[in-house]
């Protein structure tokens, strides 16, 4: 946890308040800077922070995305993480970052009026470009599900020339989607709004999650590249968000986790 609010962070604090129904629970911070708000946001829930606790930074310097990569996290974006505590038990959590997906996605809609795309399992496009990622990470103990963090990379405000030369054609922001961009208060508000619905939602609700997940699938119906270099065939969404791949030779393949990207000539 970081220190004592800095007056800039009172500021953002009352303006997202505002925006909240009154007595949502749960606790915010949103410091100008943290390594992570995944770790910061592990770090207050081990000190016993409640469910809908949620940790947001204005930069990051250490972000963390999925396989061990780092989130490159300048101002002006929007990083945020969600405390879950859900009874529920270790192998019914694999399917968050999916519930996640649909519950950002949601929000955007409401917020910027803007139909963002899931290309599978955990990213959030615009026009093929990636606009948010998401790393969720779960907390053992004693081999019961302690807590889900919920962890949320928006580009809000970037311009092209903006994003590092490496993201330079393939990172989109509301901004470059032409998006008027709301003030990242009420983005913020819209977003944890959402997952307040999901936190409540989860794991009941599976089925309205699985048919808007696969509605906007865009790995649906496309030829992807596995980690292992080799191609697939991404034919459906089983019903706990696994990709069902058809090989080459024939063959149909389930993928529960890891990395399906997409061919750029499709
Ligand atoms: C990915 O695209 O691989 C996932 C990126 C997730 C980034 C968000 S930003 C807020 C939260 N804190 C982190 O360190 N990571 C997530």
């Amino acid at each position: 946890m970081t220190g004592p609010e800095s007056p800039g962070e009172k500021l953002r604090l009352a303006a997202l308040a505002s925006r909240l129904p009154e007595g949502r629970g749960g606790l915010l911070r949103w410091p100008e800077e943290t390594d992570s708000t995944n770790s910061a946001l592990k770090a207050w829930a081990q000190q016993g922070a409640p469910p809908g606790t949620v940790y947001l930074a204005e930069k990051q310097t250490a972000g963390r995305g999925r396989m061990g990569r780092s989130f490159a996290s300048p101002p002006g974006g929007l990083y945020l993480s969600y405390l879950l505590r859900p009874e529920v038990p270790p192998e019914a959590v694999g399917e968050i970052t999916a519930w996640t997906a649909v519950a950002v996605r949601r929000a955007l809609e409401r917020c910027c009026a803007l139909s963002a795309e899931i290309k599978w399992v955990n990213d959030l496009l615009w026009q093929g470009k990636k606009l948010c990622g998401i790393l969720c990470e779960t907390v053992l103990r004693r081999g019961r599900v302690e807590s889900l963090v919920l962890g949320i990379g928006i580009n809000v405000d970037a311009a092209e020339e903006d994003f590092p030369a490496g993201l330079r054609g393939i990172a989109a922001s509301l901004r470059t989607a032409g998006v008027t961009v709301p003030d990242r208060a009420a983005l913020a508000a819209e977003v944890i709004r959402s997952l307040d619905e999901t936190a409540a939602d989860f794991p009941r609700a599976g089925e309205a999650y699985w048919k808007e997940y696969r509605a906007f699938c865009v790995t649906l119906g496309r030829e992807v590249t596995l980690s292992d270099g080799s191609a697939a065939f991404a034919e459906d969404l089983e019903r706990d968000f696994s990709l069902r791949l058809r090989l080459p030779d024939g063959g149909m393949r389930l993928l529960r986790s890891g990395e399906a990207t997409l061919h750029k000539e499709d």
